[in-house]
């Protein structure tokens, strides 16, 4: 069902300001040269103090209209994923779970999900299936079932809706995913479920993982391959698992003073 040819997000010296809410007020420039490619079966950790620009570099990539992209270049597959509107990018195969998730007061999570699953596989599932599609994957994320008629994310607790979240990817297989803080303001038994929702998008379809966060904690569940430290608005170092341990026991220190000194 999942197609599983192999897939390439490739980000190039991205720069992206942000508008203020005061229309007079110049844009904020906050991405500074990003460069990051993730492939399918991938897994990559951007970890970085807070306002570094993180969640603005995912809202960039799913297109988010207050973050202007400057300069710089979004592909996946060699396509311009710049040129497509949201929906565009989501039936591209690209996926975002926010450090906010936006709660949808009327619209049940079950209704939701067979919208986003019609956007993006292009034909709405069929109902039978669907209903036992979801309920699989919801044993798999242990939610109860009632959720599927509460509003989208209304009233759910910041572990609930983390989960939900998790669900989406279950269900949308997108090629390329992309997890803003998904761990954040988990207890240990969520942290555990959330991570094996994720470990098995990776092993069954096979997708490429950005998972931006701020504890190696979560880093026990989910391995990933590469792990970037970002400062000021773009990546001042890359490497493996062992980065992470280094950032926990010193902090970011090495790398904020290496930036200003750069700058
Ligand atoms: N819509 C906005 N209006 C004004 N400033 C913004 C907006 N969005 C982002 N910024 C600013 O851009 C900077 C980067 O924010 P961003 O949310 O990307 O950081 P982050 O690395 O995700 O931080 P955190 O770890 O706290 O989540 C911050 O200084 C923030 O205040
Ligand atoms: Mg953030």
């Amino acid at each position: 069902m999942t197609d599983q040819t192999p897939s390439v997000l490739e980000i190039k010296d991205l720069h992206v300001d942000v508008a203020q809410t005061d229309e007079n007020a110049e844009p904020i420039h906050i991405l500074k040269g990003v460069n990051l490619t993730v492939r399918s079966g991938e897994t990559h950790a951007i970890m970085g103090p807070n306002g570094s620009g993180k969640s603005t570099l995912s809202y960039a990539v799913a297109g988010h209209p207050k973050y202007q992209v400057t300069s710089g270049s979004i592909t996946l597959d060699g396509e311009d994923v710049l040129e497509m509107s949201v929906d565009e990018r989501a039936r591209a195969g690209l996926f975002l779970a926010m450090q906010y998730p936006v709660e949808v007061p009327g619209v049940s999570m079950s209704n939701f999900l067979r919208t986003a699953a019609t956007a993006v596989r292009g034909e709405a599932p069929k109902l039978r299936h669907w209903v036992k599609e979801v309920k699989g994957a919801m044993t798999d994320l242990d939610i109860d079932p009632a959720f599927g008629e509460r509003s989208v994310n209304e009233g759910f607790s910041g572990g609930e809706k983390k989960r939900h979240e998790i669900l989406q990817l279950g269900l949308l297989h997108p090629k390329i995913a992309i997890l803003d803080e998904t761990d954040s303001g988990l207890d240990v038994d969520a942290l555990r479920v959330v991570s094996e929702g994720v470990n098995r998008y990776k092993e069954t379809d096979h997708g490429g993982i950005l998972l931006i966060t701020h504890y190696t904690r979560i880093l026990r569940y989910i391995h990933p391959e590469f792990v970037h430290v970002f400062v000021d608005g773009r990546i001042v170092e890359s490497g493996g698992p062992e980065l992470a341990d280094e950032l926990e026991e010193k902090g970011y220190v090495r790398f904020q003073q290496a930036a200003a000194q750069g700058a």
